[in-house]
């Protein structure tokens, strides 16, 4: 590891001993052809995980996302999406590039539609409009700032989905964030939507993969389309062996995360410089906007990294600090006072 005080990402996060020891013992074969036995179990513990009938094995969870809405619909159908959803605006366009979905965007505060927003924008049925077909949802959301949908509220947009014959995709790239801050099982979500995408590669720690669950048919259809996009691997069972203890073992600590990134909230929420956004922090997320420092988060993410604290930028006055396995509490306070240096030295200039 570095010898900065890591809050890139939980991308971040290494294997632990016991996932390298059982990849290098791993039992494999051709997955593409279902014969890897390491895949299948993996397959097998992430569907009943997520109680649903059968699960794939993918690369990432962009290919998740995208193999799942190629099954949900066609050229020119329509996906509803909130105007921050990872697969809007992160994921290139692939939605529409290469399954030629209609992106449908609904207004969002911190992750969070309004209901009403929801249903006024599924169109009526008409000649001249776009057949929409999917409803997807972020959870935990990426870009508001970690948040959690609560569960009823969750319920409240796959039932307006369901009474407009729409299906609904849940990007639950961090799911079992999500379950552990609300204090559900994770299948109060999923037994919701029509599928889910989750990753194994956050906070989870493992190296590589997502997950895709769903109905038997639906798998079997995301399979053709993982295939498609050049997913389709062989001796996969090596790194899937990596993602069963993520799901047999690191679901329970993420809590520590979500402890750590309030701490971190905490000791920063009134500092002049920095704004902390997207109040309360949640799960494993921070945001700060620096536009008080009067420099832009480039120069600001810059100059953190000198002082040993690294941070992502995603946006000109926003800086991102994520915690994960690798990051403790000592860590955190250290990074508290990296900041708070810095804002005194912001009011001395
Ligand atoms: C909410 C969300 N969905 C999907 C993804 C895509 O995952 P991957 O980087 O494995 O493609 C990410 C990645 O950060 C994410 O935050």
């Amino acid at each position: 590891m570095s010898d900065y005080i890591m809050l890139r990402s939980d991308t971040e996060t290494q294997p632990t001993p016991e996932m390298r020891r059982a990849m290098a013992e791993a039992e494999v074969g051709d997955d593409v052809s279902q014969r890897d036995p390491t895949v299948l179990r993996l397959e097998a513990i992430a569907a009943e995980r997520v109680g649903k009938e059968a699960a794939l094995f993918v690369p990432t969870g962009t290919m998740g996302n995208l193999a799942s809405l190629m099954v949900h619909g066609g050229r020119g159908d329509e996906v509803i999406l909130d105007e921050g959803a990872h697969i809007y605006i992160n994921e290139q366009g692939g939605m529409c590039a290469l399954a030629g979905l209609t992106p449908k965007i609904v207004p969002a505060k911190n992750g969070l539609m309004d209901p009403a927003a929801l249903e006024a924008a599924i169109r009526t049925d008409n000649i001249h409009y776009p057949v929409p077909k999917l409803l997807c949802l972020e959870n935990t959301h990426n870009a508001g700032g970690g948040r959690v949908i609560p569960p009823d509220l969750f319920r409240r947009y796959c039932s307006i989905a369901r009474s407009r014959n729409l299906a609904v995709h849940l990007d639950g790239a961090r799911i079992f964030n999500a379950a552990a801050a609300a204090g559900v099982e994770v299948t109060e979500y999923t037994r919701e939507v029509d599928s889910v995408q989750f990753c194994l590669s956050k906070g989870l720690s493992a190296p590589v993969g997502s997950m895709v669950a769903g109905s038997r048919e639906f798998i079997a259809q995301a399979r053709r389309a993982r295939k498609v996009l050049g997913g389709g691997m062989r001796q996969a069972g090596v790194i899937a062996a990596a993602g069963i203890i993520a799901l047999e073992q690191m679901t329970d600590r993420l809590k520590e995360d979500h402890d750590h990134a309030k701490l971190l909230a905490e000791l920063v929420k009134d500092l002049d410089c920095f704004e902390l956004l997207y109040r309360p922090v949640e799960t494993n997320m921070v945001f700060l906007s620096t536009e008080k420092t009067g420099r832009d988060a480039y120069t600001v993410g810059r100059e953190l990294l000198e002082q040993g604290l690294d941070v992502t930028v995603p946006g000109k006055q926003l800086i991102r600090m994520v915690t994960n396995r690798h990051v403790t509490e000592e860590d955190i306070r250290k990074a508290g006072s990296i900041l708070h240096a810095y804002a005194e030295s912001v009011s001395r200039r």
